[in-house]
């Protein structure tokens, strides 16, 4: 071993790596004869890791493609193209009982705690269900005792499981759908909008539950929102998606602080700061306009009918993911 090699360490592997994920739905034919398939592309191209214990959040509005990109690497819906790596191994196209013991790595916790929660089914059954599933419970008591672990670790108390769902506010809903997502001792959240649909006054208990939850449990994040708000405080790096693509990605500071898509600005924009000229001179930009047709994306940077600064090049010519700065990715010609 060479000095250099004892003194820098290895670049730690990835928990997730994703290169190059590309999504389509086929969604019927068009032409007289129905000889075009017509396809939604959700995501196109997207690469990017998440280290161990790491926080990336991923952030654009809806239909940018959010959800599908973590339905893929959960191996929900089936990728058009790209590869998925967990741990260092190819898991795109595992099947079988590889995908079985795969889904015990990673867990999504939903958007929805009043939809994702079967209503007829008590809290203990609802939290005991994956490790029965998957075997893990040696015995009705052994399920019972890790249910109350999970209980206590999420902060509802201890007679919460004999109750079902309706006994329960959204925030503690949502700690349920945490202590499920948990049972199985994941590696990996995807944490889809778990804040979206609770009252703004409770958000912030949840998304600091999960940063405890990250720190006590070692757990790796990808964690989904529609807009710039929610993520801040527990991200270490965020990711912005625009109509099916990955268009910046970066520290968590340098996307606040020195954004490099306009499309970031944009969403900045409808963040409050606390220092008004700011704000002011943030807002005073322009970004109205239509979104991309997902079925016909069009040439160029697909945020070219939105931008104020669009040229003819980026009409006919698509930006490359290029790094701006250190570790500071941004697919935008003039920037
Ligand atoms: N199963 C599906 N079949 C066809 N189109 C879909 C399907 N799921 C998502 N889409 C489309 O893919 C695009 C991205 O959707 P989605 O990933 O849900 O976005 P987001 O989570 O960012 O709102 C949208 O245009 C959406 O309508
Ligand atoms: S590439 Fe052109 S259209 Fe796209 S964000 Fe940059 S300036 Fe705007
Ligand atoms: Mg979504």
């Amino acid at each position: 071993m060479s000095v250099l090699e004892a003194v820098v360490p290895e670049p730690a592997e990835p928990l997730l790596r994703v290169d190059g994920l590309t999504v389509h739905f086929n969604v019927g034919r068009a032409g007289f004869w129905g000889q075009r398939p017509l396809q939604v592309h959700a995501v196109d191209d997207m690469s990017f890791t998440i280290a161990p214990g790491e926080t990336l959040g991923l952030v654009g509005e809806s239909g940018s493609g959010k959800t599908t990109t973590g339905r893929a690497i959960l191996r929900r819906v089936p990728a058009s193209g790209g590869k998925i790596y967990f741990q260092g191994h190819d898991i795109t196209h595992v099947a079988g009982a590889e995908l079985r013991l795969l889904r015990r790595h990673m867990q999504l916790v939903f958007q929805d705690p009043y939809a994702s929660l079967n209503p007829r089914m008590r809290v203990i059954e609802t939290v005991a269900e994956p490790l029965i599933v998957h075997g893990l419970a040696k015995s009705v008591q052994d399920a019972t005792d890790r249910v109350s672990h999970l209980m206590n670790l999420v902060g509802l108390p201890a007679d919460a499981g004999d109750r079902y769902p309706h006994a329960f506010s959204g925030g503690q809903r949502q700690r349920i759908g945490i202590a499920r997502a948990l049972a199985l001792e994941p590696e990996l959240l995807i944490a889809d909008e778990p804040v979206s649909a609770l009252d703004v006054s409770i958000r912030a208990q949840v998304v600091n539950l999960m940063q405890d939850l990250q720190e006590e449990l070692g757990l790796t994040y990808l964690f989904i929102a529609h807009d710039l708000s929610v993520v801040r405080h527990i991200s270490h790096r965020i990711a912005i998606m625009y109509a099916g693509k990955l268009i910046e990605i970066a520290g968590r500071d340098a996307i606040y602080e020195d954004p490099k898509h306009p499309y970031t600005e944009a969403l900045l924009s409808a963040v409050p700061v606390p220092d008004p000229p700011l704000q002011r001179a943030r807002s005073r930009i322009s970004y109205a306009g239509e979104v991309p047709n997902p079925m016909q994306p069009p040439a160029g940077c697909r945020f070219q009918s939105r931008c104020p600064f669009a040229t003819a090049q980026c009409l006919s010519e698509e930006p490359p993911l290029a790094e701006k700065a250190p570790a500071h990715w941004a697919a935008c010609w003039h920037r």
